[in-house]
């Protein structure tokens, strides 16, 4: 039987529209771990992907060019309202390569035959990740390749949890705080216990790689930026409920909170993620 993943998707079905609206914001960040972790994975013309998690649709964009059109991807997420967006970015792409579906790994495989899948930031969410690792390993042809980037330890990411603390009182934002290992962003920061999930699940030539960046907030742009991470983060939800007055006392308890960061013309919060690569067995 499947996990309920019902908690999961609502969630995600809330934050869709403002993943859509701030994701050129957002690539400017996740593309410093998900460029490493789509080149770990050596696409090549032709081949079959997934893109698992996939959002709005930007690295399953990417993917889709660079399988070029003898070569397909499959985008998939378990929230119809990312899918909706994911489509929307393939539509103004003109990827023609792309197919965008609603899934949920945990309760099958999509397929048996991609060359490789790929995940930005997609797979830390499963409440049953042996199942779901087990379903992506189905998914690839024996010596299909995988690779994703995923979050490191939560005191390692600042720019995470210093705006979601510094914003969740003055929101009234009801946060629970997954334990270790329980789904959520931080959930496979242990390299260990993810090298024993893939290998679990049937996959070797595990590599671990360690990508370290940061998040700028310039002082020009102190607002917009601050609301974006607000809107997409944990507190999205409070934060959109809030009247002006609120959301502004939010941002600016996020910006008092954020001094200690202060680096040039803005602030400076470190993201600690790691790359991993492998190979399918089966
Ligand atoms: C942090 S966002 C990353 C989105 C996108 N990969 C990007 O980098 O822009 C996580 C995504 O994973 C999706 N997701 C969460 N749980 C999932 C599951 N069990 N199966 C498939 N997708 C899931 C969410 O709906 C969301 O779109």
């Amino acid at each position: 039987m499947a996990a309920d993943l019902s908690d999961e998707r609502a969630f995600w079905e809330k934050r869709a529209a403002a993943w859509e609206r701030r994701i050129e914001a957002l690539n400017l960040f996740s593309d410093d771990y998900g460029v490493p972790a789509m080149d770990a994975l050596g696409v090549r013309a032709g081949d079959r992907v997934v893109d698992i998690g996939c959002g709005p649709g930007t690295t399953a964009v990417e993917l889709a060019r660079r399988v070029g059109p003898a070569g397909e991807v499959v985008a998939l997420d378990i929230s119809e309202a990312m899918i909706d967006a994911a489509r929307r970015r393939a539509g103004r792409a003109e990827a023609t390569n792309l197919r965008c579906v609603v899934h949920d790994l945990e309760a099958g495989p999509i397929e048996e035959s991609f060359d490789a899948a790929f995940s930005r930031f997609g797979v830390m969410f499963f409440p049953a990740p042996e199942r779901a690792f087990a379903n992506i390993a189905r998914s690839l042809r024996p010596g299909g390749r995988f690779s994703c980037c995923v979050w490191g330890p939560v005191g390692d990411n600042p720019w995470m949890f210093v705006p979601t603390l510094a914003s969740a009182g003055v929101l009234g934002a009801n946060l629970t705080l997954p334990g270790p290992g329980e789904p959520g962003p931080f959930s496979l920061a242990d390299p260990d216990r993810f090298e024993s999930l893939l290998a679990n699940a049937g996959f070797n030539n595990i590599v671990v790689t360690p990508v370290n960046s940061s998040r700028v907030i310039t002082t020009a742009h102190a607002n917009d930026e601050v609301r974006t991470l607000l809107e997409v983060g944990p507190v999205g939800e409070a934060f959109d409920g809030a009247d002006g007055a609120t959301r502004q006392r939010a941002i600016d308890s996020v910006i008092d909170a954020i001094e200690p960061f202060r680096d040039g013309e803005g602030w400076r919060l470190a993201g600690s993620a790691i790359v991993v690569s492998a190979t399918s067995n089966a």
